[in-house]
């Protein structure tokens, strides 16, 4: 296990937060990284999502470690690596090496779950379960029992700009029921119209690609989803 308590001490503070909206950097601009990192800083976002994609268990390829770790360099910010790959169990280590604070795997993976969420928290990160929109939570009791994090998938994962799927609300609610101090996210088509709804089911971590990266001002666009959920902007 892990002797730095950073990423303990992270979730902690999104533990604290009834709203926390997470950029998305799958649709950043990788040319400016630092930038990109710069300007969400600025506007008082309170961690990061990262997408990594391994084109075979969705059909689209982002990035690994090294962005990971480049990201790590420029923020003390949360990362919440969302691992949209087929082989997590091999890779965790050098993910929580790289610098990520919670590491999602999905259901659908043919591997145990369960023993790698329980590996996951070994290495002294957080856990997350991510859930895609086809898959019943019935089966799944032992890994939700496990993880710190349960993510409802509100699209089927591979790409941003996808429509909201509200079968992801029902999850939540029951998950929220069952397991009332469990991290809730959401990921995939949360804009204006869609965030309250998920926070209504129980989430309070939400994750945003092109409702804020389709918009010129990342500000204004973090502070009409913090206005829909009766949140007070920090920073203008
Ligand atoms: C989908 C990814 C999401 C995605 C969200 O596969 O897991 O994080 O980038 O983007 P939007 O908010 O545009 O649906
Ligand atoms: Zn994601």
């Amino acid at each position: 296990m892990s002797t730095d308590t950073k990423p303990r001490q992270r979730i902690e503070r999104l533990r604290q937060s009834r709203a926390v909206i997470l950029p998305s950097m799958l649709l950043c601009d990788f040319g400016n990284l630092a930038a990109e990192v710069a300007r969400l800083e600025a506007v008082g976002v309170q961690a990061l999502h990262l997408d990594v994609m391994d084109g075979h268990f969705v059909p689209n390829l982002t990035y690994g470690m090294p962005i990971v770790e480049a990201v790590r360099r420029l923020t003390d910010l949360p990362l919440d690596v969302h691992l949209m790959i087929a082989n997590p169990r091999q890779y965790i280590r050098q993910f929580a090496d790289a610098g990520a604070d919670i590491l999602t795997v999905h259901a659908e993976i043919e591997d145990n779950v369960t023993e790698i969420l329980q590996d996951i928290q070994r290495l002294g990160i957080g856990a997350g379960l991510a859930v895609n929109p086809g898959t019943e939570l019935q089966g799944l009791e032992a890994a939700i029992d496990s993880c710190d994090l349960f993510l409802a998938m509100s699209v089927q994962p591979g790409f941003g700009g996808q429509a909201f799927n509200p079968v992801a609300l029902d999850k939540l609610r029951r998950v929220r029921q069952q397991y009332p101090t469990k991290l809730l996210e959401i990921d995939g088509g949360i804009n204006q119209k869609t965030i309250a709804d998920a926070r209504d089911a129980g989430a309070t971590l939400f994750v945003v690609g092109s409702a804020i990266f389709g918009q010129p001002n990342y500000g204004q666009a973090v502070g009409a989803l913090e206005a829909q959920l009766g949140e007070q902007r920090a920073v203008d």
